[in-house]
């Protein structure tokens, strides 16, 4: 296919390029606007099979460069981390609902199949069971809200201009290439340095842990099959707690357990996350990494690859760590 993907310079965008160029064969224009979560390095390997657009999703001009010739777009593009939306989630509002419109709007004028990729936290937390895509939306943060925002413009678009729009939600990624403000990529380099594990609360928050190449397969398998007006979840095969997976990285790194830290809850933290993915599975997808491979294959990755995180930890990196963690930890 000829697609235009927004936001592949980050984490799970760049994993479905590599994905769509290795197994489908597709001719791909990548358009985005390289925040600090965005780098040319991550798409370094395929750089010179893709036609790269450094623009924001909110400029209309530059989305309408880069989508002629396209069939699709799957928009990545977004400001993903909850906590920076606590502290600041202006950008949260541009990028992903202005943005979002946008690339819809240029998406409609052309009647271009569009998929969405959100995320499990647009359903808020569930103490038990798990939500299917019937469940109401009851976002939590700047973030989730936003996203969920942005969910219901694109479910607008095909129920008002009749846009073959599809959305996937997603549980917690982790793999290769993710930032590490995001938990497990943090505990990770942390762990490998003997610096502390800054746990948020008790610890007993439940996350649905989903490999990033399963997501982009299922991302991938939504654009070939879904349905209009359709949206899929995309769950993990295990779920937990953090405490858990905190414990794990020390095994795996060789770090002392003693440097797990409990620092102060994150406001409004969502207790846990749990999908049905059966709706997708119907459709023939289903996730193939069990969480104990999937993380022992990403702390490797980040032990091989430190090229690809130094420049990021001796960068402003290092400041965000400092006005976030810093005073909580040297209590
Ligand atoms: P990321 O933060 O690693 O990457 C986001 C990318 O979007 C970066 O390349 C950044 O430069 C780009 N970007 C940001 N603002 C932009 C703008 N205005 N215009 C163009 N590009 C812009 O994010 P990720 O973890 O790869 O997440 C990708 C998508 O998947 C997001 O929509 C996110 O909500 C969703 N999602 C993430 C997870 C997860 O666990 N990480 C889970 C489910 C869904
Ligand atoms: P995160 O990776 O930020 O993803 P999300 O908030 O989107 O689920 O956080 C995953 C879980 O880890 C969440 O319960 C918050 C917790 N967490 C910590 O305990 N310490 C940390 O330093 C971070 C970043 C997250």
């Amino acid at each position: 296919m000829r697609l235009l993907v927004c936001g592949a310079a980050g984490f799970i965008g760049s994993t479905f390029v590599r994905l769509r160029l290795r197994e489908h064969g597709d001719q791909i224009t990548v358009l985005d606007k390289l925040t600090y979560a965005g780098r040319r390095e991550t798409l370094q390997d395929v750089i010179g099979e893709i036609r790269f657009i450094h623009a924001p999703i909110e400029d209309a001009v530059a989305v309408a460069e880069a989508v002629a010739g396209c069939e699709a777009i799957v928009n990545f593009a977004a400001e993903t981390h909850v906590d920076r939306s606590i502290s600041g989630p202006e950008e949260f509002m541009v990028t992903n609902m202005q943005g979002t419109h946008t690339l819809l709007e240029a998406a409609r004028e052309r009647d271009l199949r569009y998929v969405q990729v959100s995320t499990d936290e647009v359903y808020g937390s569930i103490d038990d069971g798990s939500f299917t895509e019937d469940s109401h939306l009851e976002p939590s943060s700047p973030y989730s809200a936003s996203k969920a925002g942005a969910d219901l413009l694109v479910s607008s678009y095909q129920h008002t201009y009749g846009l073959h729009t599809s959305i996937c939600r997603g549980s917690n990624n982790y793999g290769p290439y993710q930032y590490p403000e995001k938990m497990i990529p943090l505990m990770i380099l942390n762990a490998l340095a003997r610096d502390q594990l800054p746990v948020y609360g008790d610890g007993r928050n439940v996350r649905n842990w989903l490999y990033v190449e399963d997501f982009g397969r299922a991302i991938g398998h939504v654009l070939s099959y879904g349905g209009p007006g359709e949206a899929y979840n995309c769950g993990g095969p295990d779920e937990c707690e953090n405490l858990a997976v905190v414990g794990r990285i020390v095994e795996l790194t060789g770090a002392d357990p003693s440097l797990v830290e409990h620092v102060t809850d994150r406001p409004g933290h969502d207790r846990r996350y749990s999908l049905s993915s059966e709706k997708l599975q119907k459709l023939g997808w289903r996730a193939q990494t069990r969480f104990e491979e999937g993380l022992a294959q990403t702390v490797d990755w980040y032990r091989e690859n430190a090229w690809w995180w130094e420049p990021i930890r001796s960068g402003s990196y290092r400041d965000y760590y400092e006005r976030h963690y810093g005073r909580a930890l040297r209590a």
